[in-house]
């Protein structure tokens, strides 16, 4: 099929080239003219394991092309709109500005019968919104909303291979164009087995929000034991196994550490309920409130332990910080909590030396005031204390007894409950964890 992805960022930039992969002839469109020469040249322009082979092998194919002119998109039977939908400055609702701008931009390039499908996460209400704009210019054209549900350092897998396909479409009872033009679309998922959902616009968009605003509630809901295991001797990693037992509840999702971050997951909950609020529900959703507030309190928490650790003098320490990005495989650091972590012990004087096998371009360009070291053992060398706030492979496998030749201090804080405590401990280590005695 001829395809056109607009918005080349994580989610489309992905989206594009696996399009590609399962042979469809795709065309990426973004204004950011730097990013688009990358892509074209086969670079992904952020790191994301996997990308690479299928970008290259699919440019290379001539299957996928990119340009900043919307016009090249003209051709295309389906269009995905994958801009981003940020947190708006000052508020808690998303920007919409991007969405209604790709909308605007491809409306007098649609053919007939062509449909748009929106990817971008946004407000329950945009979709018939958009839809209705879009009748009264493109009448020839229809939309839909496929919400996306690809993680970061696994987008590749997931979008090949999607857990599930949903579709909102205009109306579910209908004739079924828009749903089987997206089966050909997605053949190959469907074929493998994907479970497919087709629903109207609203039920679309809130599964998207609901879905996240679940996972982020599992993560500060072990976050808040974690809280209380602190002050009770208890430990949540053996409690969360011993629930995650339990079908109904699950083992994944239920970490306790530094809580959540990256550009989906708390900006979703924030824009949920900003939307609820404005639709005279704020109650049904209060508590994405208490979530959000005890996901920014687990940063806190790990500042106090470091603050802690050192006897209350942080002045001039040495700090090691291992991690900068939101979660491991990645190199975003959107409101990552390692980050924040880091950037609040320089404010409190510290002499921080962070470190991450991928993000510390982007946190440079974010924080230039704090110290990027690109290796480990660098970063570790006359530390009085050790931070560990993102779960790299590389810092799980760290050898307590070697580190500790290295370090000035032998004092470690565990922000992910990632390391063997008792291994460390016998090197000699102060080890405190989250949650864990
Ligand atoms: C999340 C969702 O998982 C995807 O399904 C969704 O498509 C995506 O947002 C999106 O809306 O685009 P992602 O942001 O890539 O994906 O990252 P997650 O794997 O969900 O992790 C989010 C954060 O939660 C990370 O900071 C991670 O460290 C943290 N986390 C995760 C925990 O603190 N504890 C856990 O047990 C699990």
């Amino acid at each position: 099929m001829r395809i056109s992805v607009i918005g080349c960022g994580y989610l489309g930039a992905v989206h594009a080239s696996a399009m590609a992969e399962l042979g469809h002839e795709v065309v990426g469109v973004d204004i950011d003219a730097a990013k688009v020469a990358e892509l074209a040249a086969g670079r992904p322009p952020f790191f994301e394991p996997g990308l690479a082979e299928i970008l290259t092998s699919a440019t290379a194919s001539g299957r996928l092309r990119f340009s900043t002119d919307i016009a090249d998109a003209a051709d295309a039977e389906v269009h995905f709109v994958a801009v981003g939908t940020p947190q708006s400055a000052g508020t808690n609702a998303a920007d919409l500005s991007y969405v209604d701008a790709a909308f605007a931009a491809l409306a007098p390039h649609l053919a007939d019968g062509a449909l748009v499908v929106g990817k971008s996460t946004v407000p329950v209400g945009t979709a018939s919104r958009l839809a209705e704009l879009l009748a009264a210019v493109a009448p020839q054209a229809e939309v839909a909303w496929n919400p996306e549900f690809l993680r970061e350092g696994f987008a590749v897998r997931d979008t090949l291979e999607p857990d599930r396909l949903v579709y909102g479409v205009r109306d579910p009872g209908g004739d079924g164009r828009a749903a089987s033009v997206l089966d050909r679309v997605y053949r190959a998922a469907i074929e493998a087995g994907a479970p497919r959902i087709v629903t109207d616009y609203a039920t679309a968009e809130l599964v998207k929000v609901a879905a996240n605003a679940f996972l982020a509630t599992k993560i500060s809901f072990i976050n808040a034991m974690a809280e209380i295991a602190d002050v009770t001797g208890a430990d949540v990693t053996a409690l969360a196994d011993a629930i995650g037992h339990d079908a109904r509840i699950g083992r994944r999702f239920l970490n306790a550490g530094v809580g959540f971050g990256g550009g989906c997951l708390p900006k979703d909950i924030r824009a949920f309920t900003a939307r609820a609020e404005e639709l005279g529900r704020g109650e049904s959703l209060a508590f994405l409130r208490e979530v959000d507030a005890i996901n920014l309190r687990q940063r806190q928490r790990v500042v106090d332990l470091a603050v802690a650790a050192l006897g209350g003098q942080v002045h001039r320490k040495r700090i090691a910080v291992l991690g900068v990005t939101f979660k491991p495989e990645s190199d975003d650091v959107r409101d990552s909590p390692a980050l924040d972590v880091a950037v609040q012990l320089k404010g409190l004087g510290a002499d921080v030396v962070a470190t991450d096998p991928e993000g510390i371009e982007n946190a440079r360009a974010r924080h230039p005031q704090l110290d990027y070291v690109s290796s480990t053992r660098e970063a570790l060398r006359g530390a009085d204390l050790v931070v560990l706030v993102t779960e790299w492979r590389e810092y799980r496998a760290l050898d307590p007894v070697d580190s500790a030749r290295l370090v000035a201090g032998r004092r470690i804080i565990d922000a992910r409950n990632v390391l063997d405590a008792a291994a460390w401990r016998a090197a000699g280590w102060e080890l405190r964890g989250i949650g864990r005695p």
